[in-house]
């Protein structure tokens, strides 16, 4: 295992510069929310029914923080469709977002052809490819991404732009300056978790260390649910490692009951708990509860709560930047480059 402490050359193994991509995050939620000032939406698209919102992967993620952000505020219903099928409500009083960073993804451009057939009121957030154009063909309008990475790496472009269309239309209540807060906060943490911070006092590192020889499982309850997944999809894509997302208190319904057999997976299995200030008191009660049932099965576990004073979108963004950072140093533990993602790339290069 690599020592992150003696890292003399990490461009030799980040050779497309994830790290800057993570460091860049704050940027791109500033630079986006600026952009998306002067983003006009037709007249029309005020009324509304309820939203979808179309993506896959590291697109999609911005979806389902969207969406739990806007839990409490939205007045209409919210739904992720991260498959190849449309509900059948989606009509003209629809709101379809489709998110693509590619904008070449097989499963949203079906949806999102779909959705213009139902005459739903559409907008794409991409890159450009052929989302772009079908957009286009609908008269639709298009956020365009200029930013240059992994699909992931621009969460910060995905996630603002659906934050910035939502606002548009009230469904989500943003204070004046949430985004700058978080930005703000990210980076300060950012001076905690870089390379030069030493392992005893970098948080990012201790935490790649201890899920390293691990089968990690991220939970979280409300907003920290789709912030839970993002760890876990981070920790797939940049750590190359197997990793599970649990929402709660749903978990505490099923998942507890197998925490028996296979007894050698208990042992390698490491359960994080990732805490808000914003959830409801019940789930930190169940959180003890449930630690205590851990510890009795041989099951390893941490809660973590990074408390900020500030907003709920900056306490979610200050989160996933952590789960980012480590999701960084497991690939770099490993000696693995976290960009490249042959499988995903095999996978659709088969399919195409
Ligand atoms: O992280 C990835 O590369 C994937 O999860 C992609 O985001 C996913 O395959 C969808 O592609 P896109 O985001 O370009 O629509």
């Amino acid at each position: 295992m690599t020592n992150l402490d003696q890292i003399n050359n990490l461009e030799h193994v980040d050779k497309q510069s994830m790290l800057r991509h993570i460091q860049e995050l704050p940027d791109q939620i500033e630079n986006c929310w600026e952009e998306m000032k002067s983003f006009v939406m037709p007249a029309n698209y005020i009324k509304l029914s309820n939203v979808v919102i179309l993506g896959m992967g590291g697109s999609a993620v911005g979806g389902f923080l969207a969406k739990a952000l806007a839990f409490s505020t939205s007045k209409v219903p919210i739904e992720v469709v991260n498959s190849y099928h449309l509900p059948n409500y989606v009509g003209p009083e629809t709101l379809v977002i489709g998110l693509s960073y590619s904008g070449n993804t097989e499963e949203t451009l079906t949806t999102f052809r779909e959705a213009g057939k139902k005459k739903a009121k559409l907008v794409a957030i991409t890159m450009g490819g052929e989302l772009a154009s079908i957009a286009s063909n609908f008269k639709a309008p298009v956020y365009t991404i200029n930013y240059g990475s992994q699909p992931r790496a621009a969460l910060g472009y995905l996630f603002t732009a659906v934050l910035g269309v939502l606002s548009k239309l009230d469904l989500v209540d943003l204070g004046k300056d949430d985004v700058r807060e978080s930005a703000v906060l990210m980076r300060g943490l950012a001076t905690k978790l870089n390379p030069e911070v030493p392992t005893y006092q970098n948080e990012a590192k201790k935490l790649a260390i201890t899920m390293e020889d691990k089968l990690p499982i991220i939970a979280g309850a409300g907003v920290m649910a789709p912030v839970a997944y993002r760890w876990r999809t981070q920790i797939n894509e940049n750590g190359k490692h197997l990793a599970y997302s649990l929402e709660l208190p749903e978990l505490c319904h099923n998942w507890l009951a197998g925490l028996k057999v296979p007894q050698p997976l208990l042992k390698q299995t490491y359960v994080l708990f990732i805490q808000s200030k914003h959830e409801n008191e019940r789930n930190r009660i169940r959180q003890n509860i449930i630690g205590q049932i851990l510890r009795k099965q041989g099951v390893k576990y941490d809660i973590i709560s990074l408390q900020l004073s500030g907003c709920v979108l900056s306490e979610m963004l200050v989160t996933i930047y952590l789960g980012d950072y480590v999701s960084y140093y497991m690939a770099i533990l490993k000696d693995i480059d976290p960009t490249k993602v042959e499988e995903i790339e095999y996978l659709k290069k088969q399919l195409s």
